[in-house]
């Protein structure tokens, strides 16, 4: 048993409870909170406490919105006022960086995903329990995406039921559906459902699907063939259209089931606005270029963008979106670890969550004047930074946006100069 008050936040959001010689990671807490842990677990080199009693709440604590928090893996931080919760992730990002940055909060902070996996298990329907990856907490609603989430839940509990199609036991890995994909594009209304199974459907299964989803704008049945534990299989079509689109200002983006957008509609033009304040000339080269989020929006506002991107999906939908958009932007199939940096005055790279790694000698080599680092892990960011492109860039700027409320997530703009 450890008795004590929450005085820090770790870099992945969790309470510090610190008492002699003992150290304990406590999820759902925050700095100022007193808490008795009674139990906890060892995981990868730190103690996580397995439950808490909450003897007295910090004073920066709001109540949580969704009935499911504390248990939910979806939002670590809804119980923190979301002023703290700015004032924090700028703490964490100084903390792994060493670069104080201003962060923009989200301009909505309820309803502004635009995605919501749901997983379908035997236990419940919904999203991952919080340090359980095998259990799913049955959701009745997550404010954090959708105020029509009962609904979709709703018809997809009757599909089941109709259907008599199994959900996924993950434990004997045997079943049909594994999950529930739902996307909304915020400013266009559309809808588009992506069931991910592991069976074929039969005609009689797929008319159900259309009946019991009749409000999607675009139905997918994405066949899943291995055990992976994605959201992904191979797409097929059922009815509607085959994409949705998202409206970002003048911008209009397809979204397709397998190609990556970002998942905050509403704080998204902050983003771009972002990159756009630190590009400088006249060419540009999106990197990891997606279905050319930046790049589309780029060439809207008079850049030249080439884009290059390892998902032919996504290659597909950002060549659609420049010409939807009539913008001057072209997108190729390929690793960003050998795309040649030719005579560019800037290149975005937005890589995954491992960082650039070898694509950053790359970047190094190519010495194009300007490049702009979009980071969703601060850790990669600093790596990639101190161990190759400091030998050609300095830190001009950096602005930090808050595309994930209520998470610790936290996204990174990093403007990057060659040295004169
Ligand atoms: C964080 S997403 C960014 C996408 C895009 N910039 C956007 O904002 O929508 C990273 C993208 O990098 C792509 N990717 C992953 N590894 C890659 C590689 N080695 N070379 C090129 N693209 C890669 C993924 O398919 C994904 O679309």
């Amino acid at each position: 048993m450890l008795k004590g008050r929450i005085k820090d936040i770790s870099d992945d959001g969790l309470g510090v409870l610190e008492s002699g010689d003992k150290l304990v990671h406590v999820p759902f807490t925050y700095p100022g909170d007193v808490v008795r842990v009674e139990k906890a677990k060892r995981r990868f080199g730190r103690r996580i406490a397995l439950n808490f009693e909450l003897i007295e709440k910090s004073p920066l604590r709001q109540r949580p919105r969704c009935p499911h928090f504390g248990t939910c893996g979806g939002c670590l931080w809804q119980g923190l006022k979301y002023k703290e919760q700015l004032r924090l992730k700028a703490e964490i990002f100084e903390k792994v960086t060493g670069i104080r940055a201003k962060i923009k909060g989200s301009p909505k902070i309820w309803g502004f995903r635009n995605v919501s996996n749901f997983i379908v298990t035997a236990e419940g329907i919904g999203l991952k329990e919080y340090g359980k990856p095998l259990s799913a907490v049955d959701l009745k609603e997550c404010p954090v995406f959708s105020k029509k989430t009962p609904e979709y839940l709703h018809s997809l509990r009757e599909f089941l039921n109709e259907t008599g199609l199994k959900p996924w036991n993950p434990k004997d890995k045997t079943g049909d559906l594994r999950y529930l994909q739902v996307r909304e594009g915020k400013f266009t209304g559309e809808v588009m459902v992506n069931l991910i199974a592991h069976t074929e459907p039969s005609e009689e299964v797929l008319g159900a699907f259309e009946d019991y989803f009749s409000f999607a704008d675009s139905l997918y049945w994405s066949l899943k063939r291995d055990e992976r534990d994605d959201p992904r299989g191979e797409v097929e079509l059922v009815a509607g259209k085959p994409h949705i689109r998202e409206r970002i200002e003048d911008v209009i983006y397809l979204i397709h089931p397998n190609s990556f957008f970002q998942t905050n509609s509403y704080a998204l033009p902050l983003l771009l606005k972002a990159v756009e304040g630190f590009v400088g000339g006249e060419r540009v080269l999106d990197l990891y270029s997606g279905v050319g989020t930046f790049g589309v929006w780029l060439a809207e506002k008079g850049f030249r963008v080439e884009g290059v991107e390892l998902n032919p999906f996504a290659v597909e939908m950002a060549n659609r979106n420049a010409e939807i958009n009539g913008v001057d932007a072209i997108f190729n199939v390929g690793r960003a670890e050998e795309t040649p940096i030719g005579d560019y005055d800037t290149v975005i790279v937005d890589p995954p969550r491992k960082g650039l790694k070898e694509a950053a000698e790359l970047l190094v080599r190519g010495g194009v004047e300007r490049a702009i680092y979009v980071s969703c892990n601060p850790k990669a960011f600093k790596l990639d930074y101190e161990r190759h492109l400091k030998k050609t860039y300095r830190i001009e700027g950096v602005v930090l946006i808050d595309m994930f409320p209520h998470t610790p997530h936290i996204e990174a703009v990093v403007e990057l100069v060659k040295y004169g």
